[in-house]
């Protein structure tokens, strides 16, 4: 087991009202030890970030906006930019997920100049990687995960690689039931690790988190937990009822979670 600490992200995707957002948080503060002694990260839709920010109070949890703009301010009609999101005290963001990489076509340029966006006005990028079906079962896979890496961080000095944070996740199995063989996600959350080995330094590349994501369940983290380089998961479906996202964290936690 690593010292890295872990972590549980829950991506709501385009779900929740401000109303249902409320709702959420109402029983998710009831949850002692929730953020204690791990990372709790919410990424609620734009629209209920604001709410986030007074419903969370004093738990110790952080949130982050699903995507963002490159640029700073001006005509990008739909857009919303790094300073943003900022002054809603998000302290992460989702860049590159590949619902934005598939649906609404952003390119590996478009992610990189997200990169950089983000660790320009100080927030942490969660890079999300991933192959479709067809090329894992063409073989491709970590050839696509190598080159996404690559692309998302060329040009970025390694000072601000080791505030960046990973996420793994096979197109293939989000949302689908269908989750990843911890086997296999250790393959490529490795994979991720010894490509930031290459790219900077293996110091920088056995400090930084990657998560796995992927059809995450309070039956199947447990096995993810026990693989030395998943520090965590990017959670979707399973994350929207406080009851399973909390499942999901103690599971994984184990003895280690501390309601007190
Ligand atoms: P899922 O989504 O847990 O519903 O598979 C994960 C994600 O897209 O981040």
């Amino acid at each position: 087991m690593s010292m890295r600490e872990k972590i549980f992200a829950a991506n709501w995707k385009m779900n929740k009202t401000v109303a249902e957002t409320e709702a959420f948080f109402q029983e998710f503060v009831n949850y002692p030890g929730v953020g204690r002694g791990h990372g709790v990260i919410v990424f609620p839709p734009a629209t209920s970030l604001a709410a986030v920010r007074g419903l969370v109070g004093a738990m110790p949890i952080r949130w982050g906006a699903q995507n963002m703009y490159s640029k700073d301010s001006g005509a990008f009609t739909g857009e919303i930019s790094g300073p943003m999101i900022r002054e809603l005290g998000c302290s992460h963001v989702l860049i590159g997920h590949s619902e934005r990489r598939e649906i609404f076509r952003e390119t590996d340029e478009d992610i990189r100049e997200k990169v950089k966006a983000a660790h320009k006005h100080g927030l942490i990028p969660m890079l999300c990687v991933g192959e479709t079906l067809g090329e894992r079962k063409g073989g491709q896979a970590a050839d696509k995960v190598v080159r996404q890496l690559a692309a998302a961080l060329q040009g970025v000095p390694a000072s601000e690689a080791a505030r960046t944070q990973f996420a793994y996740e096979p197109i293939w199995a989000i949302g689908t039931g269908l989750n990843a063989s911890s086997a296999d996600a250790q393959e490529m959350c490795g994979l991720v690790r010894k490509q930031l080995a290459q790219l900077y330094s293996g110091e920088l590349a056995s400090g930084v988190p990657v998560l796995y994501g992927g059809s995450v369940k309070p039956e199947n983290i447990a096995e993810y937990m026990l693989q030395p380089d998943i520090d965590g998961a990017l959670i979707g479906g399973a994350s929207l009822q406080p009851s399973s996202f909390l499942s999901i964290i103690k599971n994984a936690m184990g003895s280690r979670f501390s309601a007190s």
